[in-house]
């Protein structure tokens, strides 16, 4: 298969266990896959010890996936969340006077804390609440449609609409006034894209820190807000929220909560629009199945982002001595979780490199993980890509790329960062 020419022959150990880490790989689908079907096929649960970082287990099945993600006792989200070099791991020590992490949220809390902690915005996320929502989303989605329109034509799908609709969804949900959209783009860019030359700043984790030292000045002002405005939005929720102990939320949590948040509900959802746009203009039969027959859109979003798998992977750390898959897992010992590689996992998906807006198994797919941390803006996530698509639809048709599109360069969450597109309006 094309493995052999696109990654290293996984009996050069060092230079696979490279590429594995390698940001680029991530930023390259064809490569991710290619080493990723070798893993599938030859070392599902693989010793992966690339120079610079510790050593972690590889889980690249679907099932191994679940296994590992229902089973909360035995396998942990706190230490180990992402993967990092070491060297990062030791400067982030440094600046936080011996923490392991800058931030305190959800996909880094065990329970008790996680399940107090999920239970407190549970509601406003799901997907009944949601549903109360739609008409604003709506709203937000036309301005981006409109937006296309005057820009006559032709835009970057990626970096004028995909991007901006989510983040203006999530400023929403945040009750966040619209003056501070480029402060929260420009963090929510930093978060995620702290490897990618476009986004990052100079000094990586040092950027990092200062990012989130803005964004703790930001969060300060709508915490002391709403404790004394409350509304109906998710901040007031959090900034009055109590921690397990019954006292008042820290500016820690609140901060962290405000921030996955406004990360996770960011780029992860606007990669899978991109993607989903993407695939549609490459596979036209795919596009012209879609557009006879609207019922299949539901379906469709859940393929947009199954192909795309915006977030790389989570890590877990074992309690204690383990086995994933019949391989020995010690106590200690960190596992990556595949997600984009279980969303082609051959056991799941039939035909799994092909794009079909109509795949049964479709909602089968692990990209936003599964069991007690499933992620928890699934329902809005969907919404609004169905959402903007209907409104795409309404208003365009003859859509054709116009240039290369490009990929993000992250380990964690990846996705389109350009993709020149033409389009005219319906006839
Ligand atoms: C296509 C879009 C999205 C994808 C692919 C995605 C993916 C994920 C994944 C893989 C996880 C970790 C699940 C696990 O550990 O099992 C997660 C967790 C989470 N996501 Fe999303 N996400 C998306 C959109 C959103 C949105 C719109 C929000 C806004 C609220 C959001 C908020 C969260 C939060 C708060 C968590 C932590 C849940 C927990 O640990 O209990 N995500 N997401």
């Amino acid at each position: 298969m094309a493995a052999a020419a696109l990654v290293p022959d996984p009996s050069d150990k060092a230079a696979f266990d490279a590429a594995i880490v390698d940001p680029d790989s991530y930023a390259h689908e064809e490569r991710y896959h290619a080493i990723f079907k070798t893993l599938r096929d030859e070392a599902p649960v693989y010793w992966c010890e690339p120079a610079g970082y510790r050593p972690f287990w590889t889980v690249a099945r679907h099932a191994d996936i679940i296994r590992v993600e229902l089973d909360t006792d035995t396998f942990l989200n706190d230490p180990r969340l992402t993967l990092s070099s070491i060297a990062d791991e030791e400067r982030v020590k440094a600046m936080t006077g011996g923490s392991d992490k800058l931030t305190r949220n959800l996909v880094s809390m065990d329970n008790p804390d996680h399940r107090h902690f999920r239970s407190m915005t549970q509601g406003y996320f799901s997907a009944k609440h949601m549903r109360r929502l739609e008409d604003q989303i709506r709203t937000l989605a036309r301005q981006s449609v409109d937006h296309m329109a005057a820009l006559g034509g032709e835009c970057d799908f990626a970096a004028d609409v995909a991007i901006w609709f989510p983040l203006r969804v999530i400023m929403m949900t945040l009750g966040a006034p619209p003056e501070d959209e480029k402060f929260l783009m420009k963090i929510t860019q930093e978060v995620f894209g702290a490897q990618d030359p476009d986004t990052m700043r100079p000094e990586n984790v040092g950027g990092l820190f200062a990012t989130i030292a803005e964004f703790n000045a930001w969060c300060d002002r709508i915490t002391d807000d709403r404790k004394t405005n409350p509304r109906d939005d998710v901040s007031t929720i959090i900034a009055n929220a109590t921690l397990t102990d019954g006292s008042p939320m820290r500016n820690l949590e609140a901060m962290s909560y405000y921030l996955i948040i406004a990360a996770a509900g960011h780029d992860t959802t606007s990669s899978s629009s991109s993607a989903g746009m993407l695939e549609l203009i490459r596979n036209p039969d795919e596009m012209a199945k879609l557009r006879a027959d609207p019922s299949l859109l539901p379906n469709a979003v859940d393929e947009f982002i199954r192909w795309s798998s915006p977030v790389k992977h989570f890590f877990r750390t074992a309690a204690r001595d383990t086995e994933v898959a019949g391989v020995k897992i010690k106590a200690g010992d960190g596992l990556v979780m595949a997600y984009p590689s279980a969303n082609r996992d051959e056991a799941v998906f039939a035909d799994p490199f092909a794009f079909r807006v109509d795949r049964a198994e479709a909602r089968k797919h692990l990209a936003f993980g599964y069991g007690p941390h499933l992620c928890l803006g699934q329902h809005l996530a969907k919404m609004e890509i169905r959402i903007l698509f209907e409104e795409l639809f309404a208003r365009f048709e003859g859509f054709e790329l116009t240039g290369e599109p490009a990929w993000t360069r992250s380990s964690f969450v990846s996705g389109m960062k350009r993709m020149p597109i033409r389009y005219r309006a319906r006839s």
